[in-house]
């Protein structure tokens, strides 16, 4: 925070902990309302310092030297995001790539962004334009399940535009986000400009989206915390970016390439353990290739190699805590419990030393119903439920039966099916 580190004003610090093995990690500072008025001090103080003379130019080496050091850390921060949230270390190495690019990108915004002069029918010399300024100090709260990119992803266009940011890590991994800081600083950002508080959401979340000196607040996670967020910055109206979660129709034709939407419609799911906001957990198959569609998922479920994120081989790991290992566990008995049949997976992996872990294998239901709770909730774990379908109309009304509306997937080889339902699913993406 100010560009140094610094205990929390309680003094109170808080676990993190390998998911793969229950080990304990670090102790890491546990900031409250108290850590977070000092944060956002420290980001106004730099917002209206030097900070706000930095040209488009200056802003882009920034980011091009941070994108340098990412770069060049990606080993270790891989490390991190798999130590402290469990992502098969063959994951987190290839997220390089899309890590590094995005701070490039980013690095061009900075220079790429202008306002536009715009007719009017006023008389004489009178014109008008828009003039786009840095809006201030930016509060960023973030997830677990990605914890490099999603930090990067809220500190670029911070940066890229001129604001500062207070940003609160998720408190089950928050490692990654304070190296980023350190890396930050390494790269020539003023003090203050980047402050990381990490601590619990109820106590320094609720304090960051609350805050009247925050001007905007940045979220991903939940539908439900983004509610409270939303409640939450009412006071000063700040503005709002939400990226909430999903329960994505993935939807398989029979004229699809089955041996390319077999491994595709898995993945869709079991990737990150399932703890992906726009995973595809609704499988829709038309039913003449339903039974031996599902057959070769579950086949295909079974071979991925369960385990440590740090063994290479590793393809799912394990889910992020022991609350989440509660909550994705308990839906695997309702599921059963409301009728669905397990054709792969089902329960907790305790299996030699998995035992320690928070392990569950990839899990595929069929005979879902539309109305069941695991086809209408977000579990986040790897829990696919496979539902039959007869014709489009059918299966577009039904895929658009759902509260979320983040994600939805179409394998098929008519391109005219495949455009209409692309533009009939109300989904984001
Ligand atoms: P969450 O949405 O509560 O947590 C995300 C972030 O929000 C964390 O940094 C947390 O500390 C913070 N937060 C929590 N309560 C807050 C509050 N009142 N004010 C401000 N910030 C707050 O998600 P959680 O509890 O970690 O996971 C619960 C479920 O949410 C998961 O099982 C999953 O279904 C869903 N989820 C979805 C995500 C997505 O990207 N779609 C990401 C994370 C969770
Ligand atoms: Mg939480």
């Amino acid at each position: 925070m100010g560009g140094r580190w610094v205990e929390a004003r309680s003094g109170k610090r808080f676990s993190t902990r390998n998911p793969a093995t229950g080990e304990l990690l670090a102790e890491v500072a546990e900031g409250d309302a108290a850590d977070i008025d000092l944060a956002v001090a420290a980001a106004r103080r730099a917002f209206d310092g030097q900070w706000s003379n930095w040209k488009p130019a200056d802003r882009q080496r920034l980011l091009l030297k941070l994108a340098d050091l990412v770069e060049a850390d990606i080993e270790q921060l891989a490390m991190l995001d798999t130590l402290d949230m469990g992502a098969p270390i063959s994951r987190t190495r290839a997220s390089k790539q899309r890590a590094v690019g995005m701070l490039r990108y980013y690095a061009g915004q900075a220079v790429s962004i202008h306002g536009e002069t715009i007719e009017n029918s006023l008389s004489g010399e009178i014109f008008s334009y828009t003039l786009k300024e840095p809006l201030g100090v930016v509060g960023a709260i973030i997830p677990w399940n990605s914890p490099l990119g999603a930090t990067l992803w809220k500190i670029g266009p911070a940066l890229a535009t001129g604001c500062t940011v207070v940003l609160k890590p998720a408190e089950e991994a928050p490692l990654t986000p304070l190296r980023i800081a350190e890396l930050c600083a390494a790269a020539g950002v003023p003090e203050g400009v980047v402050n990381v508080v990490p601590g619990y959401g109820e106590t320094a979340g609720a304090a960051l989206a609350a805050h009247n000196g925050v001007d905007k607040l940045a979220f991903t996670g939940s539908h439900l915390t983004g509610q409270k967020i939303v409640r939450a910055s009412a006071g000063n109206l700040k503005r709002l970016s939400l990226e909430l979660g999903g329960k994505s129709p993935d939807i398989v034709f029979a004229d699809a390439d089955l041996d390319a939407a077999v491994p595709g419609a898995a993945m869709a799911v079991f990737a990150n353990s399932g703890q992906v906001c726009s995973a595809g957990t609704r499988l829709f198959v038309e039913r003449r290739i339903y039974s031996e569609f599902t057959q070769r998922v579950a086949e295909f479920s079974r071979s991925l190699k369960l385990g440590n994120g740090l063994d290479p081989e590793t393809q799912v790991g394990p889910l992020v805590s022991s609350e989440q290992l509660d909550r994705v566990t308990a839906y695997l008995r309702l599921g059963a419990q409301e009728g669905a049949r397990v054709v792969s997976g089902g329960a907790r992996a305790t299996e030699g030393a998995l035992a320690n872990g928070y392990f569950v294998p990839p899990t595929v239901f069929v005979d879902v119903q539309d109305e069941m709770t695991i086809a209408r909730e977000e579990i986040f774990g790897p829990v696919l439920s496979a539902i039959p379908f007869d014709d489009v109309d059918e299966v577009i009304a039904r895929g658009n039966r759902t509260e979320f509306g983040l994600g939805s997937g179409v394998w098929t080889r008519d391109v005219t099916k495949a455009h209409r339902l692309a533009r009939a699913l109300r989904a984001g993406s």
